[in-house]
């Protein structure tokens, strides 16, 4: 276990000791994506990077305004009409200007992200190295879809064997509506809203309730940037206020990232009026997330993997492993490790560059995942002592008897385990396929073959093989899922910023 001064002198090292594996594939902090030539992703830690961690702790800390009031649902009822008159001049703009924004988005992300990563850490309660990665992550999706709207938004020539002269362009389509969750509330947040407004539409952008502040700060640099003020409006609030929004017949497209029984909402009010155009939803809810683990694995590799996969974060991201499936002649030792590796986490505060795990996001979240963990108690293999008042649920590890007990998504440090046959592979994925939801896998084993046949069978969007299952890399690890799990398109992805898009033919008769 590192000291104090250790991590200070070293905050990399201790990315890599959760777990207490000096090496893991916890994502180190990438650096931001550059797109300077437009294909530059620089992945390296230069040595400024190192002390990071050490240097942003006073930041994290210091006062920032949290106080951002909720508006009512008439603001909505302003907002799409002021977003909709703005949307001819933002569609006329050239696709480069509009890029240019998001440039420069990009730059003042970099230029403030000692104030977001302190508003990241106060607001939601995330890690010094999550909120490092929120702040990175941000400007990637900024710098990512410039490159792409740069190099896809540009009329293409079609063939023209009837002598006709056939032209594909791509447009914006009008006001887009994102509503973005807690858990990433800067890069979702982002993410979504520039890839609408760069393929020129207006957005009307809804915050999670539990993390306003920082989309605030977010629209200010946007609008700083370049972003037309009715171009991108900000209307911070509840259920209510996404529920106005999306009901609201002049929105033409709805980014949403949050749970599946929210996504299912929206897509019924998307319907609801017989009259109201049929409009793209693009969602990204949660999933029953699956490591499957053979007797070929590197235990100490898969233990690292396991405990970043299901307790970063404290278990709070859609990719997180829930389930975790060992061939049943391994499984003994291996929880043995996995038990021993979960003794090793710290909880405490966000903070605090030596704590691996916080606190959860509100008193709703934490009531719930303690009421089932302790619900779960006769199953427990392993838990650990969590720091008394304040929202930190230990992490904990439940044993199933078949993969069928888990029936849905524990959105925190919880995590199950259950064991399958040898010989049994593609039936172990069918049932995890049969769960419905399909966002992420992982696979641990040094077989061929098993890759193969995970590849081949597993229904998810994201399938990482031999390393961990979260922190998707935006340009190189397109996020996003199926099934109950969204409805496909990829975050950070080559098509994505498709989806936000009217394609427009046009035949000529020459
Ligand atoms: N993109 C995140 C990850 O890969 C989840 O939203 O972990």
């Amino acid at each position: 276990r590192l000291t104090e001064d250790e991590i200070l002198a070293d905050p990399v090292a201790k990315i890599s000791a959760v777990g207490g594996a000096r090496h893991s594939s916890i994502p180190l902090p990438v650096d931001l994506f550059r797109a300077a030539d437009g294909h530059r992703n620089s992945m390296g830690i230069d040595l400024a990077e190192r002390n990071v961690l050490a240097k942003t702790t006073h930041a994290v800390r210091a006062p920032v305004n949290l106080s951002v009031e909720a508006v009512s649902t008439q603001a909505v009822n302003d907002a799409v009409p002021r977003a909709h008159a703005a949307f001819p001049a933002w569609r006329a703009t050239p696709v480069e200007a509009r890029a240019d924004c998001l440039d420069r988005l990009a730059d003042l992300l970099e230029r403030h992200r000692d104030e977001l990563m302190a508003i990241c850490v106060q607001e939601a309660k995330k890690s010094i190295a999550d909120s490092i990665g929120e702040v990175r992550e941000a400007a990637d999706f900024c710098r990512y879809y410039a490159m792409q709207a740069r190099a896809k938004m540009q009329p293409i020539e079609l063939p023209g064997p009837t002598g006709e002269r056939n032209m594909l362009h791509l447009d914006g389509r009008g006001v887009w509506a994102t509503i973005a969750p807690w858990n990433f509330p800067l890069a979702i947040f982002l993410g979504q809203t520039v890839a609408a407004l760069v393929t020129g539409n207006t957005v009307v952008a809804k915050p999670a309730p539990q993390t306003p502040a920082i989309a605030r700060r977010a629209v200010e640099l946007a609008h700083e940037a370049g972003v037309p003020a009715d171009a991108l409006i900000l209307v911070p609030g509840g259920p209510e206020v996404g529920a106005a929004l999306t009901a609201d017949t002049r929105v033409q497209g709805v980014a949403f990232t949050g749970s599946t029984a929210t996504a299912k909402k929206i897509a019924r009010s998307l319907l609801a009026d017989n009259e109201r155009p049929i409009v793209p939803l693009i969602a990204e809810t949660g999933g029953i997330n699956a490591m499957i683990v053979d007797s070929t694995a590197l235990p100490e590799q898969v233990v690292a993997d396991v405990v970043t996969s299901a307790f970063r974060s404290a278990g709070q991201r859609c990719s997180a492993l829930r389930l975790l499936l060992v061939q049943e002649d391994i499984a003994d030792g291996l929880i043995e490790m996995l038990s021993g590796a979960m003794d090793l986490l710290t909880l405490g505060d966000p903070s605090d560059p030596a704590s691996d795990v916080g606190p959860v996001i509100d008193q709703d979240a934490y009531d719930r995942l303690m009421a089932y963990r302790d619900s779960a108690r006769a199953r427990w293999v392993k838990t650990i002592d969590a720091p008394a008042g304040g929202l930190f649920v230990p992490p904990t590890l439940i044993r199933l008897g078949s993969i069928e007990e888990l029936n849905r998504e524990w959105f925190g440090p919880i995590l199950h385990v259950a064991t399958w046959k040898a010989g049994e592979l593609e039936q172990t994925i069918a049932r995890v396929n049969a769960k419905g939801y399909g966002l992420t896998m992982g696979l641990h084993s040094r077989i061929a073959r098993a890759a193969e046949v995970t590849e081949e069978l597993a229904e998810v969007g994201n399938l990482y093989i031999n390393r961990s299952m979260i922190g998707a890399v935006v340009g190189s690890q397109p996020f996003g899922g199926e099934g109950l799990s969204g409805t496909g398109p990829k975050a950070g992805g080559p098509h994505y910023l498709y989806r936000f898009c009217a394609e427009r033919a046009v035949s000529v008769d020459t």
